[in-house]
């Protein structure tokens, strides 16, 4: 039986130094030291010793059982750490790599330029108002002074929804809908997109984006009109931009004007860029008609106002000297990434 016993633990140690797998170790602790196991067999034989040999054989088989249980216990240590050192070598970071490094998108230079455009109005008092795109007859055209049959209708022919709901063709509704809601003094622009039923080419689209600017106040002159453009031109294009302002026709100011800004490139020689004119026009203008105000429920005895409207391509055009608006529109990222 004492023979029996070295064996088993002979054996058990050794089997146990090559095993590898924390399963077959628990198979194993099983089989020598469970209920049925190798070990327990001998004890239940101990009935058949005899009174001298039952004690030592007891302490012998115990130190068996005591010397498996710590191989099993030293085996399944030292699987657990060679695991753990094996997924730490796989998992290792290393922080000094380079990072995959994603491109950082930026906005749209006509999201750019309007961003300053707002500034400069924002800083001057102005507070940013917007109107619907899908807009009725009534604003775009009848209350801004242009009646069914008048000719200014011709050049802003749109989308119609029906005879009475149109895509506005220019930012001016926004105009008759701040006058409507808020009682002077007024001080806003109105930035948006408008469609006229153009087709496409180098300086047309059907869709583009005006920015509309109205102050109504009392005593509001000519003056404040010229100076605010004035300090807008030299706040866009440089302190040393000289503008123009030339007499002009629209049905919902007057007096009107047409502002152009010198040619920065040819300082009024007249070059490519400005046609041979020596000048560019960048906006619309004037003094709010009476007409237009009484319309509003405002009385142009008390108050007056100016109003402008420019065309935000146009501008950003000019600033970055593009020759074709079609760019503005096709997303090709290699045209914007330039900007
Ligand atoms: N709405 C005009 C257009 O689209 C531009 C314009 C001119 C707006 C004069 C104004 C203005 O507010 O006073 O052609």
């Amino acid at each position: 039986m004492k023979a029996a016993l070295e064996k088993i633990k002979e054996t058990a140690i050794a089997v146990l130094e090559q095993t590898t797998e924390m399963k077959a170790i628990e198979d194993l602790r099983v089989k020598y030291l469970g209920k049925k196991g190798e070990v327990t067999a001998i004890l239940k034989q101990m009935g058949s010793l005899s009174a001298e040999d039952r004690p030592i054989i007891g302490q012998l088989a115990n130190e068996v059982r005591a010397a498996i249980e710590g191989e099993i216990t030293k085996r399944l240590a030292e699987l657990k750490e060679a695991e753990l050192n094996r997924k730490l070598k796989e998992e290792t970071l290393d922080v000094t790599m380079p990072g995959t490094r994603r491109p950082i998108g930026k906005k749209h230079p006509l999201s750019q330029v309007l961003d300053e455009v707002k500034e400069i109005f924002l800083g001057m008092g102005f507070d940013i108002a917007q109107g619907p795109e899908v807009e009725y007859d009534y604003y775009n055209f009848e209350a801004l002074n242009i009646p069914k049959n008048h000719p200014a209708r011709d050049t802003q022919d749109t989308f119609y929804i029906n005879d009475n709901i149109l895509l506005r063709t220019q930012t001016s509704p926004v105009q008759i809908r701040v006058m409507e809601q808020q009682k002077p003094p007024i001080r806003i622009i109105a930035p948006g997109r408008v469609y006229r039923s153009d087709a496409v080419d180098a300086t047309h689209s059907p869709l583009f984006h005006q920015i509309e600017g109205l102050v109504v106040d009392k005593g509001i002159t000519m003056a404040d009109l010229k100076g605010t453009l004035e300090i807008f031109a030299k706040r866009l294009y440089g302190d040393d931009t000289v503008c123009r302002f030339r007499p002009h026709h629209f049905p919902f100011t007057e007096p009107s004007a047409e502002v152009d800004v010198m040619c920065f490139a040819c300082h009024g020689e007249g070059c490519r860029l400005c046609k041979g004119e020596g000048w560019i026009e960048i906006l619309g203008a004037g003094m709010v008609h009476p007409k237009v105000l009484s319309i509003c429920g405002i009385d142009p005895e008390e108050y007056s106002g100016f109003a402008f409207g420019m065309g935000l391509e146009r501008i950003v055009m000019r600033r970055y000297n593009i020759d074709d608006m079609r760019l503005l529109f096709e997303n090709d990222l290699r045209f914007l990434k330039q900007f």
